[in-house]
């Protein structure tokens, strides 16, 4: 018999910049130029259908006019679209142009277009590098930083993926005024999740100051959100990439709002289930003691003037999104658990030092029934 001892520590630096301001495209090009990725001089585009000719078209022939070998890979926009069969048709498209390890994707679009690139760049080849290039408010605030990849399953949003840091992540405001507004609004719900479990409170009175210059698309403010976003996001990404603890904090509001997303069957889009979610997990906090009904009101006021739902549409059978709520990633031990805001601008720790609670289905399903 033999015995041998493979060594393999590791020392990782997967420190990367985000990139916030107008019309980067440029930018991002000038980087290229300068090395943001070595020696490498062939690009994949991902991008869909509905940033394809709005900015990724754009993208794709100023990379061919800097000499690059490029093509762009588009696939039809929404969430229905960031399934398992769409991750096969990029690779099986690059794989078909051609494109070996020697490569880096450049994801151009919105949550749908960077979880599925990033997760594509993390298994292509065994792993090639990525750069996410965000379009919508969403992916500005949540999905684009980070290192989150993966696709949907029929089962629930977001099973199957990668941990995987992007090369660079571009923050392009300009692009946010081909939002429609129900986009605009969805990426306001992640917004005001972090504004309620972090900076004390002085990020949710900006947005309580300012939501309508916010969705008028204010620069200064614009900008100022996006500086804000990122800086909380990233100060739990960096204690916690692995979500191993505190990174469950960004988690506030997804138990239910995860779970009401697939049963809606994606009629409600990304940020508007997690603005439910929200709402459920306020009623939590205000049986629990942690938030007074005074501050779940002026939270609740806030996701209304930022136009997104918050009660259970008639249309979501109950039931099934009780039963759905056990598809979430931080059910331990066949338990639920909550992650839980402590009055507004900071978040709930538990004993033992956990950041969500056990639930029992009895209680959420009275949350629940309570919402409508
Ligand atoms: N969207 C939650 C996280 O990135 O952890």
């Amino acid at each position: 018999m033999s015995n041998f001892k493979v060594e393999l520590k590791k020392v990782v630096d997967d420190s990367y910049e985000i990139e916030i301001g107008y019309e980067l495209e440029q930018k991002l090009i000038d980087d290229l130029k300068a090395g943001l990725v070595g020696k490498i001089s062939k690009f994949v585009v991902v991008t869909d259908s509905n940033v394809k000719e709005l900015y990724a078209d754009k993208i794709y022939k100023m990379l061919e006019e800097a000499g690059y070998k490029t093509d762009l890979i588009s696939f039809p926009a929404g969430e229905l679209s960031k399934t398992r069969a769409t991750k096969e048709y990029v690779e099986d498209t690059m794989l078909a142009k051609g494109y070996r390890r020697d490569c880096c994707i450049i994801a151009v679009g919105g949550g749908v277009v960077t979880d599925l690139a990033g997760f594509v760049a993390g298994t292509y080849g065994r792993g090639i590098p990525f750069i996410n290039y965000a379009t919508t408010l969403l992916a500005a605030a949540d999905a684009s930083v980070g290192g989150k990849t993966a696709v949907d399953t029929p089962l629930a949003t977001n099973l199957i993926g990668l941990f995987n840091q992007p090369q660079k992540v571009y923050l392009d405001i300009a692009t946010w005024k081909t939002l429609p507004a129900r986009q605009l609004s969805s990426g306001m719900a992640e917004t005001i999740k972090h504004a309620c479990l972090a900076e004390k409170g002085v990020f949710f009175d900006f947005l309580e100051e300012n939501m309508e210059g916010l969705l008028a698309l204010n620069p200064a403010l614009c900008e100022h959100m996006a500086e804000q976003n990122c800086s909380i996001k990233y100060h739990v990404v960096m204690k916690d990439e692995r979500e191993s603890g505190l990174r469950e904090v960004l988690n506030l509001g997804h138990t239910v709002g995860r779970a009401i997303e697939t049963v809606s069957d994606y009629r409600l889009l990304h940020g508007e289930a997690v603005s439910i979610g929200l709402v459920a997990q306020l009623h939590l906090a205000c049986r629990l003691g942690y938030v007074t009904k005074e501050q779940a009101d002026r939270v609740t006021a806030l996701l209304e003037r930022a136009k997104l739902p918050v009660q259970i549409p008639d249309y979501i059978d109950r039931e099934a999104l009780v039963r759905k709520l056990y598809t979430d990633k931080k059910v331990k031990n066949g338990q639920l658990r909550f992650v839980v805001q402590k009055g507004i601008g900071d978040i709930v720790e538990f004993e033992g030092g956990s950041f969500a609670t056990p639930v029992t289905e009895e209680t959420a399903r009275e949350i629940i029934m309570e919402m409508r």
